[in-house]
């Protein structure tokens, strides 16, 4: 229907193309104030006990950005039963009124825009761009489901009633869903995840990334202020044993869940181990997303593409090019222009505005990427390094942008999550090999082609079953409403968050049939 794809307007930006408008943003985000407050427990709006912990910032582990209160087992539990008492008259408020809230959230978040970028650069390690689209990316959230909320739960649904019955579809909350985020967006994910969920009749206890707490509080406050009950979203810092606590409880009525696909499995397994109601899980989880790039694709088009898509935000993306295909005719052309733009990318502190590619989030990230490196090195298999930057900086979480060249696809054979490029040389007659290697990883993720060849496209598009192709163009940054986002196979169970079909999945149907 034509209104699903109405066109909509998107968080504003900031034209950094633009002198006088760069430097005031950037001056605006080096002013903004950081969070005084300690992400603790909050359970109907109370802070609750637990273990405290330091924040500390990725780009110097000597620097501590904030405190966080760890939720234990119990706090966890007792939250699901406060959301449970609170679901009632959450899911009767009516949906004007909770859309009303989300807007207002919205609202808040573009005014405290550059705080929240300061806090994503310090805490995650975003580089302002990338934390610019962040906000954005999570406002639209806001605004998106709010908008659905209306049209999806707004009235009821008449049905045909050919016998004269009076026929009516109807959404309702399913009760207390359980939002489990990753550190990577820590606000973007965080935001869809517990927006969508309360815009469609559902409390929320959410358990942001233990990396990440401070971002995902700072949400929890704006989303309180904005008119969200107290009783109606609760939060619960913690590691993943809290998560699981949260899960394994038997009175939830669902899980929305972004990570890895390990921990996706998990929690399946926990769902489908506990007696009480089947619940959904919603789960967006990694990819082995691929590229190809055939003899008549663009060299800097596809030079320029590649670099973002494989080193923007540090390749801390689970839609980064992870396995990129060049056919050999202009493989080494290629290699050489996309090499030249990686050396021009700047790694330093995303506090700066300079810098391109900020650092890995924890020491134990950056060691299993540099152990994945340093094979590659030993096998002779690196074809570009970039620069680490030194003086303060080297105690970061640095690792440089890399390109490794494969002898065959099935030599990756995990995500690996930083930024790391691998290549491989496919030739003239084997794209159907390529394509039954992508197709063998069981990730579908994103995935790129380069070719002026229609067939060719059509002929990728159509083999593999991948959840967002992009083509003749970068693979990152899917844009709210526009390209809802999400995978199939070990990538996720879909629906596409900021698309037109994810809220009915956090809702129960009922349909009433009155004899009239
Ligand atoms: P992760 O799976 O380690 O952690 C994600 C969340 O799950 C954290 O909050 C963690 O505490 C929690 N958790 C861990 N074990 C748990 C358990 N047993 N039960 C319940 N919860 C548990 O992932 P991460 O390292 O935070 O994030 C990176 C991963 O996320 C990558 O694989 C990336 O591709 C993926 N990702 C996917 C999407 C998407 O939309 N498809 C988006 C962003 C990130
Ligand atoms: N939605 C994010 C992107 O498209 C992960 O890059």
């Amino acid at each position: 229907p034509a209104h699903i794809f109405a066109p909509r307007l998107n968080s504003r930006g900031v034209e950094l193309g633009d002198d006088a408008a760069r430097t005031a943003f950037f001056a605006a985000i080096a002013a903004a104030e950081a969070p005084g407050q300690p992400a603790a427990p909050l359970i109907s709006g109370q802070p609750a006990p637990g273990r405290r912990r330091s924040v500390v910032s990725p780009a110097d582990g000597r620097t501590e950005v904030g405190v966080v209160i760890e939720a234990s087992a119990e706090t966890a539990t007792a939250a699901i039963a406060a959301a449970r008492a609170a679901f009632p008259a959450w899911a009767a408020t009516p949906a004007a009124t909770r859309a009303a809230a989300l807007e207002r959230a919205a609202d808040l978040m573009e005014a405290r825009r550059e705080r929240l970028i300061a806090l994503l650069a310090a805490e995650a390690g975003k580089t302002l761009v990338d934390g610019l689209a962040e906000v954005r990316e999570a406002v639209d959230f806001c605004r998106y489901y709010a908008a659905e909320a209306l049209r999806l739960f707004g009235a009821d649904a008449h049905l045909p009633g050919p016998t004269g019955e009076d026929n009516r579809l109807c959404h309702r909350g399913r009760g207390v869903f359980v939002a489990i985020s990753p550190w990577n967006f820590p606000l973007a994910i965080f935001m869809g995840q517990v927006t969508a969920a309360l815009a469609a009749g559902n409390t929320v206890v959410a358990k942001p990334a233990e990396q990440t707490p401070l971002i995902a509080a700072e949400g929890v406050r704006i989303l309180h202020e904005a008119g969200v009950p107290a009783g109606a979203l609760a939060l619960v810092p913690g590691d993943g044993a809290v998560g699981a606590a949260l899960t394994a409880d038997p009175s939830i009525a669902g899980v929305v869940f972004t990570g890895s696909t390990e921990t996706a499995w998990a929690i399946n397994r926990t769902l489908a181990n506990k007696r009480g109601p089947i619940v959904p899980l919603i789960a967006e989880t990694g990819g082995l997303n691929a590229m190809l790039v055939d003899a008549t694709a663009l060299g800097e088009q596809v030079a320029d593409d590649v670099v973002l898509s494989a080193f923007r935000s540090a390749g801390q993306r689970c839609s980064a090019l992870r396995l990129l295909f060049l056919q050999e005719d202009v493989a080494d052309h290629m290699l050489a222009l996309i090499a030249g733009a990686a050396a021009e990318l700047t790694v330093g502190d995303p506090a700066d505005p300079a810098t391109d590619v900020g650092p890995i989030i924890d020491l134990e990230a950056k060691a299993g990427i540099d152990a994945h490196v340093d094979a590659a090195r030993t096998a002779g298999r690196v074809r570009f390094e970039g620069r680490l930057p030194g003086g303060t900086l080297a105690r970061g979480t640095y690792v440089a942008p890399t390109i490794i060249e494969l002898a065959a696809a099935k030599d990756l054979d995990r995500e690996v999550f930083g930024p790391v490029l691998h290549v491989v040389r496919w030739k003239s007659n084997g794209l159907d090999r390529v394509l039954d290697d992508i197709a063998a990883s069981g990730y579908g993720l994103t995935l790129g082609v380069h070719s002026r060849i229609d067939g060719t496209v059509k002929r990728v598009v159509d083999r593999l079953a991948v959840g967002n192709v992009y083509v003749n163009r970068n693979m990152i940054g899917a844009v709210v409403g526009s390209q809802p986002f999400g995978g199939s196979g070990l990538s996720g169970t879909g629906p596409k968050a900021g698309g037109p079909l994810y809220l009915t999945r956090f809702a129960q149907e009922q349909v009433v049939s009155v004899n009239t």
